[in-house]
């Protein structure tokens, strides 16, 4: 047969099948104008990799593929089968006829924005059921003579640790597990630049992530023999599946994009796809949002949150975000407990009920949202009384709590009508509520459920995130018009597979603004600024005007109490709310630049990132010292969007003061002298806003 060739944007990604059938994978690069399409020259097929070797094809690797049969049969010998082409959509299918299996690795281009989407589907007709212990997502061999990765290591209040180093001959992995917080150990996304480190606009670079809302392991594999082949193998962890005849295993899917200019037309493409494919009415600006929880913690009642609405406006909020706390009647949710899953509001705290906080919030022009866990339960709960058989558990272990709370059994039909019910219920009774936000605040340990016979519960893992995700899409369907935050103990749930059924991700519980703008930073190669939650706290005593200004690069927002802040604080609070109106619609949809990363060498304690929007000649570009540094010097900051032929109107703003500086400067000089760097001081921040 010939070569399947399977083009997105300036790459592309070829296949053939060997001798045998067993189908290869010729290349997965860039291609040059010169030399448009992959061929294998006068190599045979077998020269090349497999493209999903399975158990038996060749035992010297990790398999991309591997089961036991009903029978106990492992060696798999797929052989290509068909290949169909659909739109977008391609299908190449292998198929052991021994085994009376199928495995179909898919493929989807998505042209516009330059995204490749992998993944695959296996189904066998066997006279019973199969184990899976081995699905990749996808295994593609990367020429890449000096690798280097970027990966971003996390934990609870330090999500997005980067880390770019080489790649090391053997192994190197990335991977989280428990199911339901998996960002808190390893973000699923990452870079890698096959010729050596890449920058903004120089080198080339491939992005790839998992959109799976449950353990990954990527691993990325030089072999001492062949160091300059690199195999990128992705999916889930746990992978392992006792799958019944007829039934199709989806395995999750995975996205990838290529840059042959460095790392800013990455972003510029995975923002596009985020908003068009991904989150939910990714073409409209997000509210300013003022959420109570760093404020008030467990400690509220109607009295005080209509205090505190009144503070927010004042601000200059838009929306109203009541965080954990105000439910519970028999046990109320004073601390953190008791109350998890009984979802009435707690009659103390709140005589009015919720109905009684969305019309406070509407007399304060505000819209309202409500925080909720539904994912849980505390043992100290009527829902935990009535159905103490809701929670993953395994018999005879003792129900391990964390955060003295437990885990519902989503695989149950029962457990997913109650959270939709529950969610339902709220949103009927309290019809003003126009935003959730949706936590989770510990993962699964006895991983058991009585929804799953005994020889399946291994199924579990991979059961509770697609329950978890039936869920959450009845959710979005029932109740379109409710934005809704995704949030596990802070970035716990950062994947593209989850985001599909939310508008923004609560980025970390760390709000400290230097680490904030280092973690936005990195998290904006991936995601748009209008996904990632930033609110203003007090967070270490911090200065707030330099805390406004970081939060003001992504989805802007507060999360303290007005009537703690002093008038200079109140001042420079109400004023980022001022400025962020007027440039959110840059922020939010606007094309990024990152231009000086913090700790970058020569950066002398400065960070620098801008967003432009070309159609409507404006930009708006944000400079911060992150340390004391630069003092005297001339140091500028590049202005690489500016057009050569536009005279722009500049005003140079900060939030500690009302003055700003006017100035107009031609395009041409923009371009070659940047703009000159005001800034000295520790933790001080600078706006310049762009009209061309
Ligand atoms: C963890 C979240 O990350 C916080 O923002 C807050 O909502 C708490 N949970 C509430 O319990």
């Amino acid at each position: 047969m010939t070569a399947i060739e399977i083009a997105v944007g300036d790459a592309a990604i070829s296949f053939e099948a060997d001798r045998v059938g067993a189908l290869r994978q010729l290349g997965f690069r860039l291609r040059t104008p010169e030399e448009p399409r992959i061929d294998r020259g006068p190599f045979p097929p077998e020269a090349f990799p497999l493209a999903y070797p399975a158990w038996g094809q060749d035992v010297s690797q990790p398999p991309a593929f591997r089961l036991s049969s009903h029978d106990g049969r492992q060696t798999c010998y797929p052989e290509l089968a068909g290949y169909e082409h659909s739109g977008d959509e391609h299908r190449i299918r292998l198929a052991d006829e021994q085994l009376a299996l199928t495995v179909d690795v898919c493929l989807r281009v998505h042209p516009a924005e330059g995204v490749l989407e992998q993944w695959a589907e296996i189904r066998h007709d066997q006279p019973g059921a199969v184990t899976l212990h081995a699905a990749a997502a996808a295994t593609p061999m990367l020429h890449a003579p000096t690798p280097w990765l970027t990966r971003f290591d996390s934990d609870w209040a330090a999500e997005w640790s980067a880390v770019a180093a080489p790649v090391p001959v053997g192994t190197t992995t990335i991977q989280s597990l428990g199911a339901v917080r998996p960002g808190l150990q390893a973000c699923p996304f990452f870079s890698l630049a096959p010729d050596g480190p890449a920058t903004e606009d120089t080198g080339t670079v491939l992005a790839g992530s998992l959109a799976w809302g449950g353990g990954i392991r990527l691993s990325f594999e030089r072999r001492i023999a062949q160091p300059a082949q690199l195999r990128v193998r992705c999916g889930q962890q746990p992978a392992s599946y006792v799958l019944d005849p007829g039934v199709v295993f989806v395995t999750p899917h995975m996205f990838w994009a290529w840059s042959a200019d460095g790392t800013r037309p990455l972003t510029h493409r995975l923002h596009r796809f985020v908003r068009r494919h991904v989150i939910r009415d990714g073409q409209r600006v997000r509210p300013i949002v003022f959420n109570t929880w760093e404020a008030t913690f467990f400690a509220f009642d109607q009295a005080r949150l209509e205090r505190m609405m009144a503070g927010a406006a004042h601000l200059g909020a838009e929306m109203f975000l009541l965080d954990d706390g105000w439910f519970g009647t028999e046990f109320p949710r004073a601390d953190d407990h008791a109350g998890l899953g009984d979802w009435e509001a707690d009659p103390a705290k709140l005589p009015a009920g919720l109905p009684g906080l969305t019309s406070a919030a509407d007399r304060h022009g505000l819209r309202f949202g409500l925080w909720v866990e539904p994912e849980m339960v505390n043992p100290a709960s009527q829902l935990y009384r009535s159905h103490p058989d809701w929670v993953v558990s395994e018999p005879a272990r003792p129900r391990r709590e964390e955060r003295h709370q437990l885990v519902l059994d989503l695989c149950r039909p029962q457990v997913r009508e109650f959270v939709t019910g529950t969610i339902d219920r709220i949103l009927a009774g309290a019809p003003g509520i126009s935003y959730l936000k949706w936590d989770a605040n510990r993962d699964i340990s006895e991983p058991g459920s009585d929804e799953l016979p005994a020889d399946r519960q291994q199924n579990l893992w991979t059961d509770t995130v697609r329950a978890r995700w039936q869920v959450m899409a009845a959710v979005a369907d029932r109740w379109p018009d409710t934005e809704l935050m995704l949030c596990a103990s802070g970035g716990g749930r950062t994947d593209l597979g989850t985001l599909r059924w939310f508008h923004e991700v609560w980025l970390s519980d760390n709000t400290d603004a230097a680490t904030r703008l280092r973690m936005q930073w990195h998290a904006s190669q991936f995601l748009p600024p209008q996904v990632i939650a930033a609110h203003v706290t007090r967070w270490g005593g911090q200065d707030l005007a330099f805390a406004c200004a970081v939060a003001m690069s992504a989805r802007f927002g507060f999360d303290l109490d007005p009537a703690t802040l002093s008038p200079d604080e109140r001042a420079a609070c109400r004023r980022a709310a001022t400025i962020y109106r007027e440039v959110r619609d840059l922020v939010q949809l606007g094309d990024e630049f990152r231009l000086i990363a913090p700790d970058a060498p020569g950066s002398e304690g400065r960070a620098a990132l801008a967003f432009n929007a070309p159609a409507a000649r404006r930009a708006v570009l944000f400079g911060y010292q992150l340390a004391a540094g630069n003092g005297g010097s001339t140091a500028t900051c590049p202005v690489p969007w500016a057009a050569e032929d536009l005279v722009y109107r500049i005003r140079q703003v900060t939030l500690t003061s009302e003055d700003e500086i006017v100035t107009e400067r031609a395009g041409a000089s923009l371009l070659s002298e940047g703009i000159t760097w005001p800034l000295t001081a520790e933790r001080t921040a600078v706006l310049w806003l762009f009209n061309g």
